[in-house]
């Protein structure tokens, strides 16, 4: 193996070479002195670190430039034909070896075939594939590429990662494909995805031992014939057959995300150095992906927290219904999920749910907080809040997959509900979704005139309004998840507990049947009318 080796070239056709440091500045005594006025004594030095050759300054008048820009007492990487400039005076890496790369792992030295050292930038721009193998498969690897649109886009955010690891699996013949992703909390890598060759067993997934290297060092690395790289792979060690790891550092403009890995079996030809550079520029462009969706994500919840705490400020008018909306949307969100709603759907129905009360801001307070019994035609204006919750959604083009929800939250399967008096599945789907979780909710809910039902009595009101006032799919699926509803409301008891206790108020089993003797409509069982209640009918104390 060659001796690692430097030269710098001047303009004055001098050169200066080492195989381990070159202090430069205008003493006489350095390796390179330079007899000009703008350098310092000790101005600068080149040596070769663990990483390979770096140039810093050292305290300079002038500064030093690393091939345009200015450049501290840090450390920088040099690379052939960068120029380095002292105060004046211009020298360039004409020559350029470092040592053999290797990394010590658990006590071992374990040799590094190959590495890239790239920008974002750099990676996707110059993903430059040989003429045989863009001819062989350029399409199908400018298809991969699109990982980054695809990720940042999906619906499906784990599905669309294990389809693309899947893609480069099968794109670079590896025998496995994995995507470690850095834990925010812990700083530890985790395996995010992984997946295997067609024919493979899916076994474990890879160490992460070598991919840590990679990422702590920065850089997307290749570990050819890893014989001795294997024993510190933790189940190469029961496969025994890794031979060929690429670990490609994700990282997008900003940070690094965590690394992709792919690696060859013993009877496969090892990967290349080519293999490693395709390899960094798609991990650039999966990073990408992965940088947007957290960015969609975050941008989701903060939204998220704003419309609840905007449902919430309505709540905090009404007297009762202290974290009603948290609770019917995580109810709203079990039985979604329990129906196979969609991802998207279900992002959507959180945030509806949120919002189906909206309305209840253009009821009067006189009416939402008033001390007594509501009039029938009080009653009717109460029941305009899905009306005045629809305006208020239309009015934000963003929102108008709300509108479902707001509007139809009240409607009856049978189709005695309002505002529409829609029946059946005509009634959307989410609305019907959220009518069974509201329901839920209000009759477990301590009211300050009457204690919560007991779950086992609210579940039986569910079915026994099931084909009448509920969707029955939707109630035959709450029934499915009851232990997680439960576990939810033991949760909630410590809250209950804390309640207070308010005025003396008037039941919607009151209202009910003053309503029904008004009209003559039918009467509706007291628990499912406590349950369709948007109000209590607090009463004046005294
Ligand atoms: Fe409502």
């Amino acid at each position: 193996m060659s001796l690692p080796r430097i030269v710098l070239s001047g303009s004055d056709q001098r050169t200066w070479a080492s195989s381990c440091h070159l202090r430069i500045g205008r003493l006489p005594e350095l390796e390179v002195a330079l007899d000009d006025v703008s350098v310092s004594r000790l101005h600068a030095e080149v040596y070769l670190g663990e990483d390979g050759w770096v140039v810093r300054d050292r305290g300079s008048s002038n500064g030093t430039h690393l091939s345009g820009m200015r450049i501290g007492r840090t450390p920088q990487q040099i690379r052939v034909n960068d120029t380095i400039q002292v105060g004046n005076v211009s020298l360039n890496v004409t020559e350029l070896r470092g040592r053999p790369l290797s990394i010590r792992v658990e006590g071992r030295s374990v040799q590094i075939a190959a590495s890239a050292e790239r920008s974002w930038d750099e990676a996707l721009e110059a993903f430059e594939p040989s003429e045989e193998r863009f001819q062989r498969d350029g399409r199908r690897f400018l298809k991969l590429m699109r990982a980054g649109y695809r990720l940042a886009h999906a619906a499906d955010p784990d599905f669309a990662l294990r389809q693309t690891l899947d893609e480069a699996v099968a794109f670079f013949g590896a025998r496995r494909g994995g995507v470690f992703l850095t834990d925010a909390t812990s700083g530890q890598l985790l395996v995010r995805t992984y997946a295997v060759a067609e024919q493979e067993a899916l076994g474990r997934p890879p160490g992460k031992t070598l991919a840590t290297v990679a990422l702590r060092r920065r850089r997307s690395v290749l570990f050819k014939d890893s014989a001795e790289a294997a024993p510190f792979q933790a189940d190469s060690v029961l496969n025994g057959d890794m031979t060929s790891i690429i670990c490609a550092v994700l990282r997008s403009p900003d940070r690094e995300l965590g690394v992709l890995h792919l690696d060859r079996g013993r009877n496969q030809e090892p990967f290349t150095e080519a293999d490693l550079y395709l390899a960094d520029s798609l991990a650039a462009a999966i990073a990408l992906g992965l940088d947007r969706q957290e960015l969609v994500t975050r941008h989701h919840e903060l939204f998220l927290q704003t419309i609840t705490a905007l449902a919430q400020a309505v709540e905090l008018r009404d007297t009762y219904t202290g974290n009603h909306t948290h609770r019917v949307t995580a109810y709203a969100m079990l039985l979604a999920e329990e129906i196979g709603m969609s991802p998207e759907d279900r992002r959507h129905l959180q945030a509806s749910t949120a919002l189906h009360d909206i309305g209840k801001i253009g009821i009067d307070d006189a009416i939402l907080r008033k001390p007594g019994r509501l009039t029938g035609p009080e009653f009717e204006q109460m029941k305009t809040h899905v009306l005045r919750g629809a305006e208020i959604i239309q009015m934000i083009p963003g929102l108008r997959w709300a509108l479902p929800v707001v509007r139809g939250h009240h409607e009856r399967w049978d189709g005695r509900g309002y505002p529409d008096g829609l029946k059946g599945e005509d009634i959307p789907l989410c609305a019907r979704v959220v009518a069974v979780a509201d329901a839920f909710d209000a009759m477990t809910s301590d009211r300050p005139y009457r204690p919560g039902m007991p779950v086992e009595r609210a579940f039986e009101e569910l079915q026994a309004g099931s084909g009448t006032h509920f969707d029955p799919r939707c109630v035959e699926a709450f029934l499915r998840v009851r232990p997680k509803v439960e576990e939810m409301l033991e949760q909630e008891a410590v809250f209950r507990q804390k309640a207070e206790s308010g005025a003396l108020t008037v039941s919607y089993r009151e209202m009910n049947q003053q309503l029904t003797s008004d009209t003559g409509a039918m009467p509706i069982p007291a628990a499912v009318m406590d349950a369709m209640s948007e109000t209590p009918m607090p009463t004046r104390q005294g």
